[in-house]
């Protein structure tokens, strides 16, 4: 199903951290500006969250808030996300100690990409399908 205009930019950004899942994963391909030594990409990690995945987060969070008690089937798949968020975030906030950053990056990218495949396919496609309207009137500017 083609995206819904309010959920686009949610949709791009998603894209943005899908390249670095791929990027964070060990067995990552070599990308032109992307170096792969440990260190470059857990400071890269670092940049992406403060300026990308902080703010997404917050976004999706109110998307949740705004969505929540009008159908037990979102209402479920909302409690998982939020969990994810929580585990996810709590993945990111334990790389700065980690002793083995190439597979803390690794598991989080993997656990990231899920989160993201969950969201494109089940979550936002079942807002497309139950609420069309609601995401017409939706606005992510307060
Ligand atoms: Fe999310
Ligand atoms: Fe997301």
């Amino acid at each position: 199903m083609q995206r819904h205009p309010s959920l686009i930019p949610l949709s791009h950004e998603h894209k943005r951290l899908l390249f670095v899942c791929r990027y964070l994963k060990k067995n990552a391909a070599p990308y032109e500006g992307f170096p792969l030594e440990t260190q470059a990409k857990f400071e890269y990690v670092v940049k992406v969250f403060q300026e990308l995945m902080v703010p997404h987060i917050q976004k999706e969070e109110y998307l949740f808030e705004k969505c929540m008690g009008k159908d037990p089937a979102v209402d479920a798949l909302i409690k998982e996300l939020q969990q994810e968020h929580r585990i996810i975030s709590g993945m990111y906030s334990t790389l700065a100690d980690s002793r083995q950053l190439d597979e803390d990056m690794d598991r989080l990218a993997t656990s990231l990409e899920e989160h993201i495949r969950k969201e494109e396919r089940q979550f936002f496609e079942l807002l497309q399908q139950l609420f069309p309207e609601f995401l017409n009137s939706l606005q992510f500017e307060k």
